[in-house]
């Protein structure tokens, strides 16, 4: 994006994210978690920060529903307003990161062109890519918070999956990390993710 001729960034005299992930003794990181609604994003997304919170790593998670209820309040499930969703999304993770902050985002970001746009605004090495993976139908069946129903009756329309599309990572290499879920326990998902992410922000092992 362009920035008009009457703004004027200002990134001088701030304390630098070197400065601010020495203060918290660790590297800054986006763990960018997407998936199917069901297959266990928010879940793998707070495990994950009280893992790292009990290694004392300072986080912050980003979830769907929760963003849809503040700062997205305004966006539907329409393509243009999910990708203002997950730009807006993008940009906050990078003030996050920026500022030393381990940020685990949990998001549908259903299309590739979402991801590599999210990827483009954070920065390819801050970003890290995992692909929670579930079939439909097993999400189906979970039906957590009573969509798929409500979907299959018309009352909740462009849903994820039924009327709206979602593409798998491609190639699927484009994800950093792919956990399974309708294969995996959770614990095993989380030991896997936690064993990934861990040595990315500690300190110790940069
Ligand atoms: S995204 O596609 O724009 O990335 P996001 O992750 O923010 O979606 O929001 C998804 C959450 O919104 C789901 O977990 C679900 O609880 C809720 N939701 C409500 N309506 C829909 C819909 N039509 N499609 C998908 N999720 C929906």
């Amino acid at each position: 994006m362009t920035i008009p001729e009457n703004i004027h960034p200002n990134f001088q005299n701030m304390i630098t994210r070197k400065g601010k992930e020495s203060l918290l003794n660790q590297h800054g990181l986006v763990v960018w978690l997407y998936g199917l609604s069901g297959s266990g994003k928010s879940t793998l997304a707070t495990a994950l920060e009280q893992c790292l919170y009990d290694e004392q790593i300072f986080t912050q998670v980003l979830d769907g529903d929760n963003i849809r209820s503040g700062l997205n309040s305004n966006l539907s499930f329409s393509d243009d307003d999910r990708l203002e969703n997950i730009r807006r999304i993008s940009e906050v993770a990078k003030l996050f990161v920026r500022a030393g902050v381990v940020t685990i985002a949990s998001f549908i970001c259903p299309r590739n062109e979402l991801r590599a746009m999210a990827r483009k605004i954070i920065g390819k090495k801050d970003f890290f890519e995992v692909y929670v993976e579930c079939d439909f139908e097993t999400c189906k069946q979970r039906d957590v918070k009573g969509l798929y129903a409500k979907a299959k009756t018309g009352k909740v329309k462009q849903f994820t999956g039924m009327d709206s599309s979602f593409e798998a990572p491609q190639p699927r290499d484009l994800a950093d990390l792919i956990l399974n879920t309708n294969t995996q326990t959770e614990s095993e998902s989380l030991k896997q993710l936690f064993q990934a992410v861990r040595p990315r922000v500690s300190s110790e092992k940069q």
